[in-house]
């Protein structure tokens, strides 16, 4: 209840409410399981709007390499509480994996983060209420 508490008190999303941020669900879905899992070494993945980061870190649990998972996420109080919730911040790569950005600005993909233009086999945008 607590970690619901501290992410409502930046938004009220319903999700949110049901506890969504602490379930893997990407590793569920069929493009994952069919074309994603057999592949999970290799396969690279762009989150768009990653919240707490709980479908990357599904997508860790399964093998997926660090270096090839990025979570985009504008609020960057969403990634610290990722990183307490799921207690992984000192895991080796890991603080590479989430970035703050707005996705919604002109050219998101030029200035900090131009190092992932074009480097993504798959991109999620789940439940975004941008
Ligand atoms: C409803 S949550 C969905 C989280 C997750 N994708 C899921 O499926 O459970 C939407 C997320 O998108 C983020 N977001 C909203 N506008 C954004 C923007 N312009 N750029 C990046 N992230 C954004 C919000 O902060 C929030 O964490």
């Amino acid at each position: 209840m607590y970690f619901a508490f501290k992410v409502q008190a930046r938004v009220n999303f319903p999700c949110i409410q049901r506890f969504g941020f602490a379930v893997f669900r990407l590793v569920e879905h069929p493009v994952f399981v069919k074309k994603i899992l057999p592949a999970i070494d290799q396969v690279s993945i762009l989150d768009i709007g990653c919240c707490l980061g709980a479908d990357l870190r599904g997508v860790i649990a399964k093998g997926g390499k660090l270096e090839n998972l990025v979570g985009l996420e504008l609020e960057t109080d969403f990634i610290k509480l990722g990183y307490e919730f799921f207690g992984d911040a000192d895991k080796p790569g890991m603080k590479n994996v989430f970035r703050h950005g707005d996705v919604l600005k002109a050219d998101p993909f030029g200035g900090e983060l131009a190092d992932l233009k074009g480097r993504f086999d798959y991109v999620c945008l789940s439940f975004y209420y941008g």
